[in-house]
């Protein structure tokens, strides 16, 4: 096998794997998740780095040519510096890895009419501003809103994303982004945790705002580089396989994965 490595921190990845799996059915996967070190949010910029690292190291491999950081806090932490630094001298400085920031921001401003936007991610996604320094290039004349959702991640990866409390927190977090900004009419999940507290968010964002997650648009934006680099297309396997790998715990995994994909699977255990 020669698949398609999609990378996050623990669950969110699953959702844009989902999506990738349906745009792409014939190529063959392989998804981990650092679960037993999420969530990497509220992580240092060098520790989602060398986590990063590790992952990406790992899913190469297995013999991975393209490795899909599914992970928006791993995109802006780690994603250039592995780009730039570490993958020219890697043992194969062909392969590729690719991140969901840069895919999402480049169609942020045909999301929203009145021209302000509104952006919810980790401390760490927020705090680097790579979204707004990316639509600036796109979109220069865009006002972006952002807010940090410190605790989003943690109630999905301890499975607690149904609960009141929960909703709670959404309430508030979408309350601080809203109050402030009346225009806004679009909201980006910048988080691939986030659309399994879609149910909450779908309640507390005002009336006619439109959310946006990430997964679908990256799975189309995936299909478009695999036409425009024939060379590492032709290097992808092709038999439909999916292997689940988790630093964490592969009972619970599986029991999480089926809420983000709807299907059991069995996952294995991953040691760096
Ligand atoms: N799914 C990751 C993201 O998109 C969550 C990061 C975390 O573990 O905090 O940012």
């Amino acid at each position: 096998m020669s698949p398609i490595g999609v990378f996050d921190s623990g669950y969110g990845g699953l959702s844009v794997f989902r999506n990738l799996r349906e745009r792409l059915p014939d190529y063959d996967f392989i998804y981990l998740g650092d679960n037993a070190r999420a969530p990497y949010g509220k992580k240092s910029f060098e520790d989602v780095y060398e986590y990063t690292r590790e992952a990406v190291k790992f899913l190469f491999s297995q013999n991975c040519p393209l490795v899909i950081l599914a992970c928006n806090t791993a995109s802006a932490k780690a994603l250039r510096t592995i780009q730039q630094k570490d993958l020219p001298d890697w043992e194969d400085p062909t392969k590729r890895v690719l991140g969901v920031i840069r895919p999402t921001a480049e169609i942020a401003g045909t999301l929203t009419r009145s021209g302000h936007l509104a952006i919810v991610g980790t401390a760490g996604t927020i705090a680097s501003q790579s979204y707004e320094i990316e639509i600036a290039k796109a979109f220069p004349t865009l006002t972006v809103r952002s807010q940090a959702c410190p605790e989003w991640v943690d109630l999905v990866e301890n499975g607690t994303a149904e609960t009141l409390s929960a909703e709670k927190i959404v309430e508030e977090d979408l309350r601080k982004l809203f109050e402030n900004d009346q225009k806004i009419d679009a909201l980006i999940l910048a988080c691939t945790h986030y659309p399994l507290l879609m149910t909450a968010i779908k309640k507390h964002v005002p009336a006619g705002v439109k959310i946006f997650s990430q997964g679908a648009h990256v799975a189309e934006r995936l299909e478009d580089y695999l036409q425009r680099h024939r060379e590492m297309d032709r290097r992808l396997s092709r038999s439909g396989n999916a292997i689940f790998y988790t630093t964490g715990d592969c009972k619970i995994f599986d029991r999480q994965a089926l809420k983000f994909l709807g299907y059991k699977i069995h996952s294995r255990h991953c040691v760096f």
